[in-house]
């Protein structure tokens, strides 16, 4: 009875969520906005959220109440005690992040009444994103092994059905004037999503049924009957695309007929996949005896490292590969619109941006990605890769600049669009304010003391989302820091050379301070990790952690230097520029047979220090 409960709570929990991300998603950039402003067509779309979040936040509720007493086996009433109930939301981590869940919901509900700006909107669908990934690391993909495998699929999985679940009820639920608009732009976004959606539920099943066995368990037959109705969807979504094709005599009533006989469905397969992430899936016969090394990482121990080993190794990190994937078909189709409008990109800043992204996947799924779970060592080639050599290849590939020029101009003249919205975030207060030159420096190198020097570190590398947020952490801040000082985007705020060059040197001083202040350290600082993975290899883990501040220290100076001579090179190159300029208006002026700039500069000076004597007469 309980079982039941709870799989009901998580479903009516996840489909109130789709419908909230789907609507704020169609709020946020599918209907029209007047400049940034929403219209108020938008008034629908606002109590739908307020409705469905409220919705989210109440089953949410249950959800917890229910999954508590599922794991004690006692009544909903007996967990109804405060103490019982405390120490599950605060002290264990599955109830922190259905909490966490619920506190969102409930924010997003009582907030979005008052939206105004599709800017807004953004955040909060941003928000509700975080929200319904949490409960992922906590689901039992996270017991399994191959955890970069089972959770990296569920997360995506978990996306990618909120914006095409979400989304193709929201647009049911759309008046037929803010339909006809929306549906060209999600049809798109709903391809990817489904595309996304298949993939990673395709390989989440293939994570739990690898054993002859698990198919013929109920778990594996309702996989069956997903993957079937699934292929209905798609052909759904075939039909779609065909009858927008038929522009302009698009046949809105029986579109619309699809679209609500489509969100019926995707109702019946959320229902399913609520079964299942609530039901244990199949497991072994035979127990395999406990291998820490296993339990913890989610991988086998691997051999001693050797250089082949690193080059070859690879452990799918299916959420990194993922983002990664993601990045890099933005990337092509923007390159792939300008060449058909027949502008040109530089092939150079292509190659940039593919050596990054490879760098942030070795340092994440291959060999470095693969050791660093088990050496410190390792685990700060891996740093020093994803937050100083990838983010310079990345922001050298010029992604701002490639997609202001390429991302879709508003559709009637007065919405902000994608693009307007990009505009407006890099000149908000925000990115000024992170686009200070300190501000970088202090996110780029302070992260290094906030992490290694405190309990954070230890703390993270005990868990998957923990290591998930060390990576992503240090690429984003590598990217601002490179964009600020040798970045080709727009920049919200001109930094003058001398100033980058300055910041520069404060960063590798930093650096050299931590990386010294690490190789003197005489305990451990990653709270008995290490030692719990039973590591048979290089066995002295202070010298190891030793060796890891040395290899900051060498690998972290090097690409700053490349920073340095680089803007050493921008700086000549901007004042041979200027000479070059002055010189041309200096022979423009002698051919108009009028003063140039420095003799005007100089009459000036004369006719002030004219006037000061006067003054004084
Ligand atoms: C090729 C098609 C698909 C396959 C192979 C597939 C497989 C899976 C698997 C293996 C899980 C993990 C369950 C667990 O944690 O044990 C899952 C979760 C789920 N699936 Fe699918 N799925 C597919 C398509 C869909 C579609 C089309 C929908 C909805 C329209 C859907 C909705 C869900 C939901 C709601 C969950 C639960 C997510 C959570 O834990 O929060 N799936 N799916």
């Amino acid at each position: 009875m309980i079982s039941a409960l709870v799989t009901a709570s998580k479903f009516l929990s996840v489909l109130s969520s789709f419908i909230t991300i789907g609507a704020l998603l169609t709020l946020a950039f599918l209907i029209l906005d007047k400049e940034g402003k929403l219209s108020t067509s938008g008034s629908k779309i606002k109590s739908i959220i307020s409705y469905s979040a409220l919705a989210w936040f109440v089953s949410s509720v249950l959800n917890i109440l229910f999954t508590l007493a599922n794991i004690l086996g006692q009544s909903v009433t007996s967990v109804l005690d405060l103490t019982v109930l405390q120490s599950f939301v605060f002290q264990i981590s599955l109830g922190q992040y259905l909490l966490f869940q619920a506190l969102i919901a409930l924010f997003v509900a009582i907030t979005s009444r008052a939206l105004t700006s599709s800017g807004y909107t953004a955040v909060l669908l941003l928000i509700s994103l975080l929200a319904i990934s949490a409960p992922v690391f906590q689901s039992h993909s996270a017991s399994s092994g191959s955890h970069a495998l089972a959770i990296g699929s569920l997360l995506i999985h978990v996306l990618g059905l909120s914006f095409w679940v979400g989304g193709v009820i929201a647009i049911a639920l759309l008046n037929e004037e803010d339909r006809k608009v929306s549906l060209p732009r999600f049809s798109h976004l709903a391809l990817w999503s489904a595309i996304a959606v298949v993939i990673s539920g395709v390989i989440n099943a293939s994570v739990r049924l690898n054993f002859a066995a698990a198919w013929s368990t109920s778990y594996a037959y309702v996989v069956i009957l997903k993957v079937v109705i699934t292929a209905v969807l798609l052909f759904f979504g075939y039909k779609h695309r065909s009858y927008l094709a038929a522009k302009p005599s698009v046949n809105w009533r029986a579109m619309t007929r699809l679209i609500s006989v489509e969100a019926a469905i995707m109702i019946f397969v959320t229902a399913l996949g609520s079964w299942l992430s609530s039901n244990q899936p199949p497991v072994r016969g035979s127990q395999e005896p406990f291998n820490a090394a296993l339990a913890i990482t989610g991988i086998e121990m691997p051999d001693a490292p050797t250089f082949t080993r690193i080059l070859f190794a690879y452990d799918p990190d299916v959420f990194m590969i993922g983002l990664l994937v993601l990045a890099v078909a933005l990337y092509i189709k923007g390159v792939v619109v300008l060449t058909r409008r027949g502008d040109k990109w530089p092939v150079g800043r292509t190659i940039s941006f593919a050596l990054g992204i490879s760098a942030i996947d070795f340092a994440t799924s291959g060999g470095l990605g693969v050791y660093a779970h088990f050496a410190f060592s390792w685990h700060m080639v891996s740093h020093m890769v994803l937050g100083m050599i990838a983010p310079i290849g990345i922001v050298l590939g010029a992604p701002i600049t490639l997609a202001l020029r390429t991302l879709p101009q508003s559709r009637d003249g007065q919405e902000l669009g994608l693009r307007g919205l990009l505009i407006k975030g890099l000149h908000s207060r925000y990115a000024r304010i992170i686009t200070n030159p300190v501000a970088a420096l202090a996110i780029f190198d302070g992260s290094l003391f906030a992490l290694y020097f405190t309990s954070l570190f230890s703390g993270m590398m005990q868990s998957h989302q923990g290591h998930l947020f060390m990576g992503i952490h240090f690429i984003l801040a590598g990217i601002l820091f490179f964009y600020v000082i040798v970045g080709v985007d727009p920049n919200p705020r001109k930094v003058p050379h001398i100033v980058r060059i300055v910041i520069l040197f404060a960063a590798m001083s930093i650096h050299a301070f931590f990386s010294v202040a690490l190789m003197s350290t005489s305990t451990l600082i990653d709270g008995g990790y290490f030692e719990s993975l039973q590591r048979p290899w290089s066995s002295d883990l202070l010298a190891d952690q030793q060796a890891g501040g040395a290899i900051g220290w060498a690998m972290g100076e090097i690409p700053i230097l490349i920073a340095l001579v680089a803007t050493f090179i921008q700086w000549m190159r901007d004042d041979s520029r200027e000479t070059k300029r002055i010189d041309r208006n200096t022979a423009r002026m002698a051919a108009l047979g009028q003063p140039d700039e420095l003799a005007q500069y100089n009459l000036y000076l004369s006719n002030l220090s004219k006037k000061d004597r006067e003054a004084n007469q």
